[in-house]
């Protein structure tokens, strides 16, 4: 499985929870530069690996490269620095901040912060705080939020919650993001929108690998797509080479793929 191109390799992932085996034994790999799928039924572990690449599961075992270096049960905040990032649902209760606010509170942390702002001169973190600033402003306009930066981001719709938290994970300016269905619950137009964004993100160099059960986004967005059932990896290919595997149709039974 390991190959010259894989940014992210994650290899034989096992975790439980309880008496649920989660995952029992996953890997897969995903090239540099390439908008990957991962698709797979109801509690295949989809979620799950993200959980575990990203740093959030205790006690699983297996491998996690990214970019070369073993990330394996590296706290979330190292992963995220290393330049893979990913996406949350934004809660309900989420604070009662501006979208701008918003934005600016997660954009990347450098000069201004802890330690590095007592030793950096005022000027470096003015310097910063401008810069992330503007960026700021460039990713909203990106995403088409500039209209709304002032807004509290509890009076946003669910789509524009989606789309703000896409602007928070590339204000972090990743190598790699992890989607997980960025687009579950929001309105059609949106989903067209987010759509097209994650497509020029794609063509700006990031990696991306995304969870999503619309297949028509998988078909319409994803070089490769990678299938896991019950806790593994089932396998992999362009959309219409998996959706065709009796396999694949099995583990969806009774589920409309194409
Ligand atoms: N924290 C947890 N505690 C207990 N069981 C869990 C936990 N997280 C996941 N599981 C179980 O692990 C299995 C895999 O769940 P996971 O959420 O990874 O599936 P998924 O592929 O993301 O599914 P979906 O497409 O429905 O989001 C399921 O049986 C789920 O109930
Ligand atoms: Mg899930």
């Amino acid at each position: 499985m390991t190959t010259t191109g894989s940014l992210l390799e994650v290899n034989d992932i096992r975790a439980s929870f309880g008496g649920v085996r989660a995952l029992d034994g996953a890997s897969f790999s995903v090239e540099a530069g390439t908008i990957t799928g991962l698709i797979g039924p109801n509690g295949a572990g989809k979620t799950t690996i993200f959980n575990c690449i990203s740093g959030l599961v205790d006690g699983f075992s297996g491998a996690v490269r990214f970019d070369g270096a073993d990330i394996a049960r590296a706290r979330p905040e190292v992963v995220s620095r290393s330049g893979l990032v990913r996406s949350f649902q934004l809660a309900r209760g989420c604070p009662l901040m501006t979208v701008f606010e918003h934005l600016m509170l997660y954009g990347p942390r450098q000069v201004g912060e802890g330690v590095f702002r007592a030793l950096a001169s005022p000027g470096a973190v003015r310097r910063q705080e401008e810069e992330l600033r503007e960026r700021s402003y460039v990713v909203a306009k990106r995403l088409r939020l500039d209209h709304v930066l002032d807004n509290l981001v509890t009076a946003l719709s669910g789509g524009q919650k989606k789309l703000l938290e896409i602007g928070r994970v590339l204000l972090a300016e990743p190598k790699m993001v992890l989607l997980d269905e960025p687009m579950a619950g929001v309105n059609p137009t949106l989903v067209g929108e987010i759509a097209e964004q994650l497509a020029s993100i794609g063509e700006s160099g990031v990696t991306i690998l995304l969870i999503e059960h619309e297949m028509e986004l998988i078909e319409r967005l994803c070089d490769d797509v990678i299938v896991m059932a019950e806790g593994k990896f089932l396998t992999r290919g362009a959309f219409d080479e998996v959706t065709a595997d009796r396999r694949v149709q099995e583990c969806y039974l009774g589920v409309q793929l194409q």
